[in-house]
């Protein structure tokens, strides 16, 4: 028997969503930025402004990836839906979970009986991520601090140029920006493969719960 579990609420997955569209945004205009790949034709007149529209659309999409990581960081710790997630951290401190989902995803085990929703190796890649999000917005607020000296980069300037020293200069945060951006581009197909490998080989549906919210579970032979 089958039975249907309730993992994401809407606000999660539309976050979730939210997410994936900025990031995209967010790595093809970065890459322009960092190697402008289309030049505009030549003019007299100062009209042109193609460097400064793609950057205008990156910083827009920036602030909303940091808006939607502080709503994420807000529900992970306070939502009550959300909950299944925090637990996720006492099967990440159990070493016996550890190693089942070592052998499961080696084809030489079952999945373990997790409390949360996300396994060890995901818990941590997540975590993972949630710093690099950090990071890129942090040197992402230095470079636009830069950029536009009124309103929210006229409040952030003298904060975020202490930063900017503490990382060694304007060059090396413009390094950090870059090289953080790869680590979402190695981790991006990884997760996109590992979702499919647990939506098929675990016959859970795990792909669905970000799309639906709901996942499909056998049910355990002592439960009705
Ligand atoms: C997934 C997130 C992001 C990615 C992949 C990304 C990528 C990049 C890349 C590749 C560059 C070019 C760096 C270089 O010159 O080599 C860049 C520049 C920049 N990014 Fe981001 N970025 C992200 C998030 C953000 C955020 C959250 C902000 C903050 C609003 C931001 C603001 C800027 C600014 C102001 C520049 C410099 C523009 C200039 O040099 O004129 N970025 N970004």
């Amino acid at each position: 028997m089958i039975e249907k579990k309730y993992e994401f609420s809407g606000i999660l997955r539309f976050n979730h969503w939210v997410r994936v569209v900025t990031m995209l945004v967010l790595v093809v205009t970065g890459f322009y930025i960092a190697n402008p790949f289309i030049i505009p034709y030549t003019s007299d007149e100062p009209v042109n402004f193609m460097n400064a529209y793609w950057r205008m659309w990156h910083i827009v999409f920036g602030f909303v990836l940091i808006g939607s990581t502080i709503i994420k960081s807000y529900l992970f710790i306070f939502d009550r839906q959300s909950r299944n997630e925090r637990i996720s951290f006492f099967d990440f401190l159990s070493p016996r979970i550890w190693i089942q989902q070592i052998k499961y995803y080696m084809l030489v085990g079952r999945h373990p009986d997790n409390k949360g929703i996300y396994n060890p190796l995901q818990f941590i890649a997540y975590f993972i991520i949630f710093v690099t999000l950090f990071l890129i917005s942090l040197t992402g607020l230095i470079l636009h601090v830069h950029v536009y000296h009124e309103g929210m980069g006229g409040i952030l300037f003298d904060s975020m140029r202490y930063v900017e020293v503490l990382m060694g200069g304007l060059a090396t945060v413009r390094e950090i920006h870059h090289i953080t951006m790869w680590i979402f581009l190695l981790f991006i197909p990884v997760h996109i493969y590992m979702a499919v490998f647990n939506s098929v080989y675990g016959k859970s549906g795990a792909m669905d719960a970000i799309f639906s919210g709901y996942t499909w579970h056998k049910k355990h032979k002592d439960k009705k």
